[in-house]
């Protein structure tokens, strides 16, 4: 697997969900227009070398509604903060690479980049909290640079989410982007790979777009609180997990390939709750093990009384090109999960399990062809 550290963090984290659904797609969509660019503040030229305190520099003395231009080479950076207002903009052909030194992400506790019980040793590669309206925009490209050595060690941040995993023990490696506590944020048309750790992570965070971009994942939890009005539209996921989604999350014309999840929303009695208005709408996938997975005991230890009940969960025009299992796990049936099948097309030789579940609409055997 890819990205093993992912795997590690489903357990700590609270719901985990990727997809899409229709009225609030139509909803959502007459909201979300294509964004352009503003003018930008400052125009800078990456030498392939650490550039943390110039980007950051440049960042923090941006006027608000202006734009920090990366228009050519390539830049390495560690910890970033976008204030509030303030766009990033990665030009085409530009590569932004997380520096893999540990150091530079570093709580204060010297952990990041190493194994421990309760992880919170790094900070994000970049990092927007309290902000409103700040954007990630371009054709260029975030590299979390996930398998390559960390400096001074014989050992990428994937291989240390892999030593955790063996020894039952969390790795602390930074999450590419984490957006918390914020308002009308904007990820657009930029491509992000190879996460240390989960992508791009949102959480308490009302208007979240994420449009024309590519990724291995996303994640938006609910463990400081939840999100609302998200939008996922145009997207391309390629390996890894998914995403994780607090309400209201609008998922519109998706294509998925060669992964082991793909709608997916995990959660327990420890944080579960009401998890309502989910949307999946065009979706196509193709070599996942399991498109549609809901899950409500995902550490069947977890205690509380949070019990997760996922209703109003849609599914519009999916299509399923290869064999895979469908899997709607409800927690009781006084809590069953309510879903919508609509225009589900998926391949022939699937599993289809369903427990706890209120499903309507029905899904056609009949999907087929090599590319979505
Ligand atoms: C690094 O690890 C590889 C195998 O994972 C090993 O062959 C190599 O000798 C190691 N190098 C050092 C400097 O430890
Ligand atoms: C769907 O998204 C792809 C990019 O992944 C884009 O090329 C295509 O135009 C979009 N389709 C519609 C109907 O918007
Ligand atoms: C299918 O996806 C898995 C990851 O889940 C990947 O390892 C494998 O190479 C993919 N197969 C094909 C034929 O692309
Ligand atoms: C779900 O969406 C419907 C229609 O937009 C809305 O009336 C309802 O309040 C939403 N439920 C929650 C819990 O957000």
């Amino acid at each position: 697997m890819k990205h093993p550290g992912s795997c590690q963090m489903l357990g700590y984290f609270a719901v985990l969900l990727v997809a899409s659904l229709q009225y609030a797609a139509s909803r959502d969509l007459r909201q979300v227009s294509e964004p352009k660019i503003p003018a930008s503040c400052e125009s800078l030229r990456g030498n392939d070398r650490d550039e943390t305190s110039v980007l950051q520099k440049a960042l923090n003395s941006c006027a608000k509604g202006r734009v920090v231009h990366l228009a050519s080479g390539t830049f390495v950076s560690g910890h970033l903060t976008i204030p509030s207002g303030v766009g990033l903009w990665i030009d085409s052909g530009v590569v932004l690479k997380a520096s893999n030194n540990p150091k530079l992400y570093d709580t204060g506790k010297n952990l990041c980049g190493t194994l421990n019980k309760v992880y919170h040793g790094c900070s994000p590669f970049i990092r927007m909290v309290n902000t409103v309206g700040s954007m990630i925009y371009g054709k260029g490209t975030i590299d979390g640079q996930g398998g390559v050595n960390l400096v001074g060690k014989n050992q990428s941040w994937w291989d240390l989410a892999h030593e955790a995993k063996l020894k039952n023990e969390h790795q602390n490696n930074p999450i590419l982007i984490e957006i918390d506590n914020s308002r009308d944020i904007i990820l657009y048309q930029v491509s992000i790979k190879n996460g240390p750790n989960y992508h791009v992570v949102v959480s308490l965070t009302d208007g979240f777009t994420a449009i024309s971009t590519g990724y291995d994942n996303v994640a938006i939890k609910a463990s400081n609180g939840p999100s609302k009005q998200i939008s996922v539209m145009h997207n391309r996921f390629g390996p890894g997990h998914g995403m994780s989604i607090g309400s209201d999350l609008t998922v519109v014309n998706l294509t998925h390939q060669d992964a082991v999840t793909g709608l997916h929303i995990k959660s327990d009695r420890s944080r579960g709750s009401l998890v309502p208005n989910i949307t999946y709408t065009d979706v196509c996938m193709r070599n996942i093990t399991n498109p549609i997975d809901l899950q409500s005991e995902y550490n069947p230890t977890a205690t509380g009384n949070f019990i997760p009940e996922y209703k109003g969960i849609s599914y519009n025009n999916i299509k399923v090109l290869t064999p895979a299992i469908f899997t709607f796990d409800g927690y009781r049936d006084e809590k069953p999960i309510g879903a919508t099948l609509h225009n589900v097309h998926i391949a022939k030789g699937h599993t289809w399990v369903t427990r706890h579940a209120k499903i309507s609409g029905k899904y056609f055997e009949d999907a087929s062809g090599s590319s979505c």
